[in-house]
């Protein structure tokens, strides 16, 4: 292939969107069944709790609000302390602040880049109430360890699967360990609603909890009883939901061969260090991603992504630390080291992976990559 094929943009994540989703959309607006109340949403949340092999599956507006919403339904508040990885999408962070309670950062692991258990251990208080994990890039986190310490010191646990779905921890699904998981349906992520989320759990109380939040806190209809939102998804979301969720496997599947393809071509390449996956892990490569090291590879992890935007392919640097931020710097005390995190955010690159990316596209993004390294080496 041509490498000067610079007309070309590969996008980080684009959906696969098919005839199916079209068909149920149209069909659904033709029988006017749109709303927060519709059939589709049902069938959307009893599709993806038979999925999962989960009790309850709570479809809502997005993944933020899922999470604002677990949180809720738990009773985490002012004067509570949530343990949360320093290295994520901000959604955790911005919504144990929106509960009133103090965000706790801990570092990641080096090896596999998820939140790391004998951290969340070091910074336990009398007010700490509950732990987010995230499954950072699609890669599940430590699940059987990090169950025995919750359990060990009373600790809520949920489980953010936004960039994880279908991902594993020893041959279970991520988000049934916790007491509730979340799941973002963003454009990008492994099955799309545009925007949605579920919150899914076992516990028949909290889920019932979390449907009431979700509705305004009012039962029955008009009578408000807790404080609630309208964080119901719509049943156009649903639709698409339902119309995804017969592929997912299949969207899964087609991830982790990106990932082989990924990684058996840029292996050898010096100054590349490839996506992990850890031999207890099934890994969705939500996004697949690399580290780079600048003095190997002779161009650092920004270069590399400005050259591949030359070439039309689009990339993204990893999350920013959350305790560097202004927004978060107040609640980090100066003697906590996150040595892994801050390495990870300044090499960490995400390549293009999404579910519609062909083979010929992984493999063009794989030879400019080569390109830039033949260039810089000679
Ligand atoms: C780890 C994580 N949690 C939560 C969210 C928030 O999900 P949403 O964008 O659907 O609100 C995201 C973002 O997409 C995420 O990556």
């Amino acid at each position: 292939m041509n490498s000067n094929t610079s007309f070309r943009r590969i996008p980080v994540a684009s959906p696969d969107i098919g005839d199916e989703e079209k068909e149920l959309l149209i069909k659904v607006i033709e029988e006017g069944l749109i709303s927060g109340t519709s059939p589709y949403v049902k069938e959307f949340e009893n599709t993806f709790s038979s999925w999962l092999g989960v009790n309850h599956a709570i479809a809502v507006s997005n993944g933020t609000a899922a999470l604002h919403l677990a949180l809720m339904a738990l009773g985490i508040g002012p004067g509570d302390e949530v343990i949360i990885p320093d290295l994520t999408f901000a959604a955790p962070a911005n919504m144990v602040l929106a509960v009133n309670a103090k965000p706790i950062f801990v570092d990641v692991t080096r090896e596999y880049w998820c939140i790391d258990p004998e951290q969340i251990r070091k910074r336990i208080t009398p007010k700490t109430k509950a732990v987010i994990i995230v499954h950072l890039y699609g890669h599940p986190a430590k699940m059987d360890e990090i169950m025995e310490i919750a359990e060990r010191h009373g600790l809520y646990v949920i489980e953010d699967c936004a960039e994880a779905h279908g991902a594993e921890f020893m041959g279970r699904k991520v988000s049934t360990f916790g007491h509730a998981g979340v799941f973002s349906f963003y454009a990008n992520k492994v099955i799309t609603t545009g925007e949605g989320g579920m919150v899914v759990t076992n516990d028949d109380e909290l889920a019932d909890r979390i449907r009431l939040i979700r509705d305004h806190g009012m039962r029955p209809r008009y009578w408000h009883v807790v404080l609630g939102f309208n964080y119901r998804m719509t049943g156009l979301q649903a639709a698409l939901g339902v119309a995804q969720m017969k592929k997912i496997d299949k969207l899964i599947e087609r991830k982790r061969r990106i990932a082989r393809i990924y990684a058996e071509e840029l292996r050898d390449i010096p100054g590349i260090e490839l996506h992990p996956e850890m031999p207890w892990a099934k890994s969705i490569f939500w996004l697949y991603s690399v580290l780079i090291d600048s003095r190997k590879f002779g161009a650092n992890r920004d270069q590399i992504a400005e050259y591949l935007a030359r070439h039309g392919i689009e990339t993204r640097r990893f999350f920013y630390p959350l305790h560097v931020m202004p927004l978060y710097r107040q609640y980090t005390e100066d003697k906590i080291s996150y040595e892994v995190s801050g390495y990870l955010s300044e090499r960490g690159l995400n390549l293009p992976s999404g579910p519609k990316i062909t083979e010929e596209e992984v493999t063009y993004v794989v030879e400019i990559i080569k390109k830039l390294q033949g260039e810089l080496h000679t």
